[in-house]
């Protein structure tokens, strides 16, 4: 384990895919437990490889997030932090979005934040000590056109947590959003990520800093509450 004051698993979730998935498999081979969520089973199986606990779960289903928490729980005793990229993207015009729409990009965008940190945080308040650290967008502050619905669900997320984080400072526990540009992920059609391969972030680069935070959760004065991780070369055209 690389000096940290991280104790206990790190529940990564969305982690059959892009981003997570590149978190859990960084902090594992950093020495750390990790635990791994999606709705998706077989990748979290491959993650398993790697020492990771897959641990499947609908995290926009505040049964499914229950069991898990508790799973974890029996496993690993104690509960280190969440991170959370377990999100979904659209972008397409505002009028074009249909209502279903919108409510499956809040439900897995925000819904999954709310359940997953209304179900860690009691634990971690009673521990006196824990991490959250949220995968969040730059679509939360900066306004991009196609991305009305997305960048105002991770605006919510942004908030929520903002909040939160005043809630618990006092408490030991430090709450992070890392506000990420755009990553070369299935989250991005294949021909955005082939056109723009060259100046898009990787997932391996999201991963290495929120391997950083984990390492500077250690500090136990300071609290790094936001970072923003854009592509060197600015936001995609
Ligand atoms: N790529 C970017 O440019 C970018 C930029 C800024 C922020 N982000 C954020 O980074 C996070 C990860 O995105 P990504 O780029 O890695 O995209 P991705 O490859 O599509 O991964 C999304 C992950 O979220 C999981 N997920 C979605 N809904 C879920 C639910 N209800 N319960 C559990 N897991 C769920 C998916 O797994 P299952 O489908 O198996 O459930 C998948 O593992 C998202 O929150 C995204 O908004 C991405």
């Amino acid at each position: 384990m690389t000096g940290t004051a991280v104790r206990g698993v790190l529940w990564v979730t969305g982690a059959s895919s892009g981003i997570g998935a590149a978190i859990a498999r960084e902090l594992a081979l950093l020495g750390y437990p990790v635990a791994a969520s999606a709705r998706r089973s077989a990748p979290l199986q491959r993650l398993a490889r790697h020492g990771v606990f897959p641990l499947p779960c609908d995290c926009s289903d505040p049964d499914a997030v229950a069991a898990a928490v508790s799973t974890l729980q029996e496993r690993f005793g104690r509960i280190g932090g969440l991170i959370h990229s377990a999100g979904e993207a659209l972008f397409k015009p505002f009028v074009e979005f249909t209502l279903e729409e919108f409510e499956r990009l809040l439900a897995n965008n925000v819904r999954t934040m709310y359940l997953c940190l209304h179900s860690v945080l009691p634990l971690l308040r009673q521990q006196r000590s824990g991490l959250v650290i949220a995968i969040g967008s730059v679509a939360a502050e900066k306004p991009f056109a196609y991305s009305s619905v997305y960048g105002a669900a991770k605006a919510a997320v942004a908030q929520l947590l903002r909040a939160v984080r005043e809630e618990v400072r006092s408490e030991g526990i430090k709450v992070i959003n890392l506000l990420v540009g755009a990553t070369a992920t299935p989250l991005w059609s294949a021909s955005v990520r082939r056109r723009y391969r060259q100046r898009m972030l990787q997932p391996r680069d999201v991963a290495d800093a929120v391997a950083a935070l984990v390492r500077l959760s250690s500090l136990p004065q300071a609290l790094p509450e936001e970072l923003w991780l854009r592509p060197q070369r600015g936001d995609l055209p």
